[in-house]
């Protein structure tokens, strides 16, 4: 925690055609070693210059964040890939040129010019050419790669709008580029190429189903850890409680009938135990919520992924500021932006899932 509070200034940018000037002074933040926050395509992001060590440790400060959970570098375009990755094997050239900019992730050997705090000591680094136009600008305009966390408090819900950066880091940083909201609302997908098999650390933005062109057997077998255990250094972004309401959050599993019934079953039998309740809910389902007296976040219809990603973060906040102390939510399928939707929902359940049957 910064003895000084820090004055956050909030610039409001165009997000398809940022204005020059703000660009510039952000641009001219990040070389002077200050913290600014920006909108990706994915998340807001908390950016400093990934080539100073000690900009890069105000992260970690700022966000409270374990120093073994290790920074996302950006840069600006895939000619930059060989000043911070040692080795770019020919898959690692195949996936950016197929997906940069955009919302992939790839782990790689890290050039020694990279601190290693970014990594958190690994001699891996993890690296985008992010597709918002506001990051891909500053990006640009700042010279040097940016290494950018989600620019929310340590275990809270990324942020998907400006206010919500506000909401975990006015005072700790010095500068948010407002874009508005960003357009798929989920964090990048994260592969790691320096394993003997390509992994998949994290589903997001870039579904599976379009990283199997390349990698064919690819899958998703998370092991969800404990941040209070020895596997926790080990698999650093695979921490069970994370992206988490304050509120107790329950995810209902199994088919849309079964699930949805159990879970309005549980919502009535809370609500006469006095609890405030709340729900992530597909718009079918809000009506029948919101008549039992329970809040509802209607994140859009069941079968639009995209929009329910969009949301999900900033619904769980909702909630929170609403003052629910339980928040219900049911599991989406798994194909497609599923994946990353399911996994940040069992995270913010911290692995309470009900599974209702098929
Ligand atoms: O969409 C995104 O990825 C956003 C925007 C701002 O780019 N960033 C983001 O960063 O979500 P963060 O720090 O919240 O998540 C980064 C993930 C973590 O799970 C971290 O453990 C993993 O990437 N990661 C970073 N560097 C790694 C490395 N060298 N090896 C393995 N995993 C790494
Ligand atoms: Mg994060």
């Amino acid at each position: 925690m910064p003895n000084q509070p820090i004055a956050t200034v909030t610039l409001v940018v165009d997000a398809a055609a940022p204005a020059e000037d703000a660009i510039q002074a952000a641009a001219a933040a990040i070389r002077r070693g200050e913290l600014v926050a920006f909108p990706t395509e994915t998340v807001y992001g908390l950016g400093a210059n990934a080539l100073d060590a000690t900009a890069v440790a105000r992260i970690f400060a700022a966000k409270q964040r374990p120093a073994a959970d290790p920074l996302i570098v950006h840069i600006a375009a895939i000619e930059q890939l060989a000043l911070v990755a040692a080795e770019v094997p020919p898959l690692a050239l195949a996936l950016a040129s197929a997906f940069w900019p955009g919302p992939l992730t790839l782990v790689l050997r890290r050039q020694p010019i990279v601190p290693p705090n970014v990594s958190a000591g690994r001699d891996t680094v993890a690296v985008r050419v992010p597709a918002h136009p506001v990051a891909r600008a500053l990006c640009a305009a700042a010279g040097v790669p940016i290494a950018a966390p989600s620019a929310n408090m340590f275990t809270r819900p990324s942020p998907t709008e400006a206010g919500h950066v506000l909401e975990d880091l006015s005072g700790r940083i010095e500068l948010l580029l407002d874009g508005g909201a960003t357009p798929i609302g989920l964090e990048s997908s994260v592969l790691d190429l320096t394993q003997p098999q390509p992994q998949l650390l994290r589903p997001g933005g870039l579904p599976i189903e379009a990283l199997r062109q390349f990698v064919p057997d690819l899958e998703f077998n998370p092991r969800y850890v404990d941040a209070h255990t020895p596997e926790a250094q080990a698999a650093p972004g695979m921490l069970l409680k994370h992206y988490s309401p304050r509120a107790e959050l329950r995810l209902y599993a199994g088919s849309a009938e079964r699930a949805g019934a159990r879970l309005l079953a549980d919502a009535r039998q809370a609500l006469a135990a006095g609890r405030r309740v709340g729900a992530l809910a597909p718009d079918e389902d809000a009506a029948a919520l919101r008549e039992l007296g329970v809040q509802v976040v209607a994140l859009g219809p069941g079968a639009d992924l995209a929009r329910i990603g969009r949301r999900i973060f900033a619904g769980m906040r909702a909630l929170d500021r609403a003052g629910a102390d339980l928040i219900l939510a049911r599991g989406v399928g798994r194909a497609g932006l599923g994946l990353a939707i399911w996994d940040r929902l069992v995270r913010a359940a911290e692995g309470r899932v009900i599974d209702a049957g098929d």
